[in-house]
């Protein structure tokens, strides 16, 4: 009898997952801190309350830019919250400077550099100041298993990849949660005296159980929005909007600028969850890979849209959609739109196999980690540069 009921049960599960599929309503987490499911990028547009970007806003942003990032132009940043407003401002005058930043939980992986990238392409092309957030302290309150002194280490890795990135030195701050608490605690203040507990608990879904620091933490990432006297843009993936989202209520209560946001989708992770993580086996690859473990990775755990045999395969084609080595292309390893147009007619008419793909994507990370692993190793000596010192 209560076999015949688990059965019933389970069907109907079933019967609701096919339903909420066909009305396009499965189920997905967004948060900062947990990211789950088949994520629908236009729902979050209208859950976040954010704005796409449009084809008009590119040729504007390319008009003032001299030319476009394909991080833009392939709508990879596909989100947006008061980008018109800002570019107004600069056509103005009134320049803006820029913040974003990293928690040090672990190792960096590629997917963390997506918003890094465009940060740089923003300071190179509009001359702009950078503040870079390492926020030791949150990953220290939210991760039981990590000392202060383990995140503060990772920080100083991490940064180690930021400088790598190639951020002008002259025009970039790191700043250090622990280190930097001076500059940013009047600024958390002003933000946590209009901030509620029922505010952060619907919106981040905290409890009674949920340590305080945690809950006093997005005053400590709104404070660098408010660094300088100047408008403000924040490169970051969709998952940090919640934070922000906070921070713009309060500023005008504050007399403060809100701050403009543009958002990416996640780079997905190898074994093809929608944003990678490091603590699914296989699912990332780290900014510090060799060469052999890239080729080891992407051939034994990337995620294939090919068909199950060559023969199918010609017959068939492929689905460079779902397959994880074609989107690592166009999210990261092949700034040539042609080139890219090529792989992906290659690979759905059924020409190109997915070995053969991947042997492309391998050759592509193998490259870009040789270079960035140089940077790497001379942003040990560069480190000092770019530290605030208060
Ligand atoms: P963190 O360390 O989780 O992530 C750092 C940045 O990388 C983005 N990101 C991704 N982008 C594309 N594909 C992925 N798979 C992927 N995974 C992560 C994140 O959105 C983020 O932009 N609390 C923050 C640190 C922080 C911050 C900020 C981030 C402090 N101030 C201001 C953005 C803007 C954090 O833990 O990020």
């Amino acid at each position: 009898m209560q076999q015949k009921l688990r059965k019933a049960f389970k069907q109907q599960l079933l019967y609701k997952k096919i339903k909420m599929e066909k009305a396009g309503k499965e189920k997905f987490k967004v948060t900062p801190w947990e990211v789950s499911g088949k994520v629908d990028y236009n729902r979050l547009i209208k859950e976040f309350g954010t704005e796409r970007i449009s084809e008009n806003m590119l040729k504007g942003i390319e008009k003032l830019a001299g030319d476009l990032h394909f991080l833009l132009r392939r709508k990879i940043f596909f989100s947006h919250r008061d980008l018109n407003w800002l570019f107004k401002e600069y056509e103005k005058g009134n320049k803006f400077f820029l913040y974003t930043g990293r928690g040090p939980s672990g190792k960096t992986h590629i997917g963390h550099l997506v918003p890094w990238i465009l940060t740089k392409w923003f300071q190179d092309k509009f001359n702009c100041n950078l503040y870079f957030q390492f926020t030791d302290d949150e990953k220290f309150l939210f991760n039981p298993e990590l000392s202060l002194k383990d995140t503060k280490k990772l920080a100083y890795e991490n940064a180690l990849d930021v400088i790598a990135i190639g951020f002008d030195a002259k025009r970039t701050k790191f700043i250090m949660d622990t280190e930097n608490i001076k500059k940013l605690y009047p600024l958390a203040l002003k933000v946590a005296k209009k901030l509620t507990f029922s505010t952060v608990k619907a919106v981040f879904g905290f409890t009674n159980e949920t340590n305080v620091g945690s809950i006093f933490f997005t005053t400590i990432q709104s404070a660098p929005c408010f660094f300088e006297d100047k408008p403000c843009l924040i490169p970051l993936a969709i998952d940090q909007d919640a934070h922000f989202r906070i921070t713009r209520d309060i500023a005008p209560k504050l007399g403060l600028r809100k701050p403009a946001l543009v958002h990416s989708i996640f780079l997905p992770g190898l074994t093809g969850s929608a944003k990678m993580s490091s603590s699914i086996p296989g699912d990332a690859l780290f900014t510090t890979d060799t060469p052999k473990q890239v080729e080891k990775k992407v051939k034994k755990y990337a995620f294939s849209g090919g068909q199950p045999t060559v023969a199918e395969h010609r017959k068939k084609g492929g689905n460079p959609d779902i397959d994880i080595s074609y989107q690592w292309l166009k999210i990261l390893f092949e700034p040539d739109d042609k080139k890219l147009q090529k792989i992906y007619n290659d690979y759905k008419s059924g020409k190109l196999l997915t070995s053969e793909l991947k042997e492309i994507l391998i050759e592509k990370v193998k490259a870009f980690l040789k270079k960035h692993q140089v940077a790497r190793e001379k942003a040990k000596k560069q480190l000092d540069k770019f530290i605030l010192k208060d």
